[in-house]
Parts: structure tokens; sequence; C-alpha cells
């Protein structure tokens, strides 16, 4: 049987911690040895600290780890990260020095210069980023990886492939995100019941400058971003989990429709062990997709595309879905772990 590596995961007891524990409860590569939060939780086990949300039971094997700071040293040869920004830039380097791979979900680090922001099937060279990044840190085994921000997911790989095969030049995007990306109580019931709430604190910068980045190339010393310019605007809906995206964008080449749905379902997957099947689907049903019936898609980690057509004038729109705590998050997390051991880097 193949190695299992150990894992700690740091914010086990939110929102994202949670998905951490369900995705890893039969995972080939990883066991789950030790979980980290707030003081709140120190010093409890995990079934005692965490208020489970999940619809699938709290796995066993986690139910009596005693929750541990978050700090080093931790049982573990990885963690994962899915602490609040405030927290995770200095915790998340600590666990680097101290020689701890860390894969974080947290905003803290993805724009630095030396930090990839991955998303395997998109930029997984960017893995060659890390030279640089322990050499500028004096990080020994430890290093820092990040995925990018939960409504990225639903529009960055379509562009992608969009930006591979046209170019793009411009995106005009309005997301639809779910509660479940504020965390756990997250939104007041009676900010968001019978609502829309047209502003979600630090969501636009992210959207705006975190694709760029992602679909950059490595030119051996650091990312040439692509140039290309985003304009968003964010909303919080009362949908439980599931980011929307609507978007528009315009090309630089010129493509017709039938190139543009090539280039998105033809883009090259990866064989990871929680890669999907496909990457990206596209939906020609008119009133699709909606999160409740297309965020499970391939176990959550499929990208769902609808509503693609030529715009007035962008060159062409469509609508983007993806499952915010899985491909968002913790699955992103998860893939990139998977990709750090088949590089041969954890
Ligand atoms: N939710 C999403 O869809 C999503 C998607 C992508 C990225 N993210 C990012 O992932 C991170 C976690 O989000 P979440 O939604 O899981 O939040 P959450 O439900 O509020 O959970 C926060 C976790 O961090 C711990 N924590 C909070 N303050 C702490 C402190 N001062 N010291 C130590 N631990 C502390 C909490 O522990 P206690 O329970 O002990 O308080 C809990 O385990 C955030 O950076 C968020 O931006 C979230």
């Amino acid at each position: 049987m193949s190695k299992k590596y150990r894992v700690g995961i740091l914010g086990a007891t939110g929102t994202v911690g949670q998905r951490f524990c369900q995705l890893l409860e039969n995972h080939p590569q990883f066991e789950i040895t030790a979980l980290a939060a707030s003081d709140r939780s120190v010093g409890k086990p995990f079934v005692e600290a965490c208020s489970w949300k999940l619809a699938t039971p709290m796995p066993e094997k986690v139910k009596n780890i005693i929750v541990t700071p978050i700090a080093p040293p931790l049982d573990c040869d990885l963690v994962f990260s899915s602490l609040p920004s405030n927290v995770a830039r200095e915790t998340e380097e600590a666990f680097a020095r101290a020689g701890y791979p860390v894969i974080s979900n947290s905003s803290s680090f993805r724009m630095d210069e030396d930090v990839p922001l991955l998303i395997p099937e998109i930029n997984h060279d960017h893995l060659d980023l890390l030279e640089v990044q322990k050499k500028k840190r004096g990080f020994d085994k430890g290093f820092i990886v990040t995925n990018p921000n939960c409504a990225i997911m639903s529009f960055a790989p379509p562009l992608a492939a969009l930006n591979d095969k046209f170019g793009v030049e411009s995106v005009f995007v309005t997301t639809f995100q779910a509660v479940s990306g504020a965390g756990y109580p997250g939104v007041p019931t009676l900010d968001i019941m019978d609502n829309v709430l047209p502003y979600i604190a630090g969501e636009e910068p992210k959207v705006e400058t975190e694709a760029q980045k992602i679909l950059g190339k490595f030119n051996g010393e650091q990312i040439e971003k692509a140039d290309f310019l985003v304009s968003a605007q964010c909303f919080r809906v009362p949908v439980i989990d599931g980011h929307t995206a609507s978007v528009r964008v315009k090309l630089k080449n010129t493509s017709t429709l039938e190139e543009v749905r090539e280039a998105i379902s033809n883009y090259p997957n990866l064989n990871l062990l929680s890669s999907p099947s496909p990457f990206m689907a596209i939906t020609d049903e008119p009133d699709r997709p909606q999160p409740r019936l297309d965020r499970d898609r391939g176990k959550g980690m499929t990208i769902t595309i609808g509503r693609l057509f030529p715009d007035n004038i962008f060159d062409y729109r469509f609508v983007g879905l993806s499952h915010n705590t899985v491909r968002g998050a913790a699955g992103a997390a998860v893939l990139n772990a998977e990709l750090l051991i088949e590089k041969g880097l954890i």
C-alpha cells in the first residue's frame, strides 16, 4: 500500500475545515492526525468543539482528536489551512518556516509574488515558483501554496480556455455568492432571507485581480500576469452552497461560438485522485446552471457553464457555477496536495 501522509487542518472546526474532514475521510493518500482551531476549541475533543453542519455524519476517526492551538509543532506531515485571513498570514508562515508544506485556502498569501496561486488544471507549472519562494524566505522543507478565492473558480477555468485560444481582452463579471462562503454562523438570517446583498467585504478586489495571476506565465523568476482587465460586482444571495458568475468577455481574436465551445470542452484535464471528469461541463438547457441542481457535479469539483452565447456589447457571455466549499475551497486544496505529491514536492 502506498504511503499515507499525515495531515493537520488549521481552522478545522469551521465551514471549510469540516469539508476537509469530509473529503479526507476515505482518501487513499491522506489521514487526518491533527486538528487545530481557536482558543474556544483548544483542548476539547473535535466532536465537542465542532458544530458539524454537513449532511454526512462527522467521520468517526476525527471525533476524538483533541483540538490543538494553531501553532507548530503539529503531529502531521503537511497542513491544510482554512483560517480567517487575519490570523492566517502569521500562522501559515510559521508552519512553513517550521518545515511543513502549507496548502492554504486563505487570501493572505495569494497575491504574494513568490506564492503559487493554483488551479492545477490551468497552471500546475507555477509550482516551479516554490524554488524562488524557498530562497527568498529562507524556508528549508516548508513552503506555502494557495488556491483562489471561491468566486474565481466559477469563471477562471472557462477564461483560461478562451485566453489560450483567442486571448482575453476584458471581462465583466457579476457574482451571486452562497451564504456558506461567509463561514459559520455567517450572514445574519434577517439580512439575507428575502434579500440580495450588493456587498461582500473585500471580495471585488480579489475577483478583479486573482484570475490574471492564475492565467499568467512563469518566466523562471516570477509570474507575468495576464494583461486583461476584470470589472466585478459581487452579491450575497440566499443560496446555501454554490457560487454563480454571470460573465461577459471580450476576446483579442475573433472566434465562432463553435470554436469557443470546443476550446472549453477540449481544455486538458488532469488525472489526479480528486480531478473531476469533465473539468468543465457545458450545459445547453436554457435554465441552467443552477446552484441546487449543478453544484454537486463531479462530486462538487466540476465547473458548470451555461447560457453561452454571443453578446451584443462584448464578444461572448456565459454563466459559470462552482461549489464554493468544495471546488472553491477544501476540494481545491486537496487537489493541490495531490498535485504536490505527483510532482514529488511532498
Ligand atoms: N467558506 C468558503 O466558501 C470559503 C471558500 C474559500 C476560502 N475560504 C477561506 O477559508 C477560511 C476559512 O473560512 P470558513 O468559511 O471555514 O470560516 P469559519 O466557518 O468562520 O471557520 C473559521 C475557522 O478558523 C478558526 N479560527 C477563527 N479565529 C481564529 C483565531 N483567532 N485563532 C485560531 N483559529 C481561529 C475557527 O475556530 P473556532 O471554531 O475554534 O472559532 C474555525 O475553525 C477563510 O480565510 C475564508 O476566506 C472560505
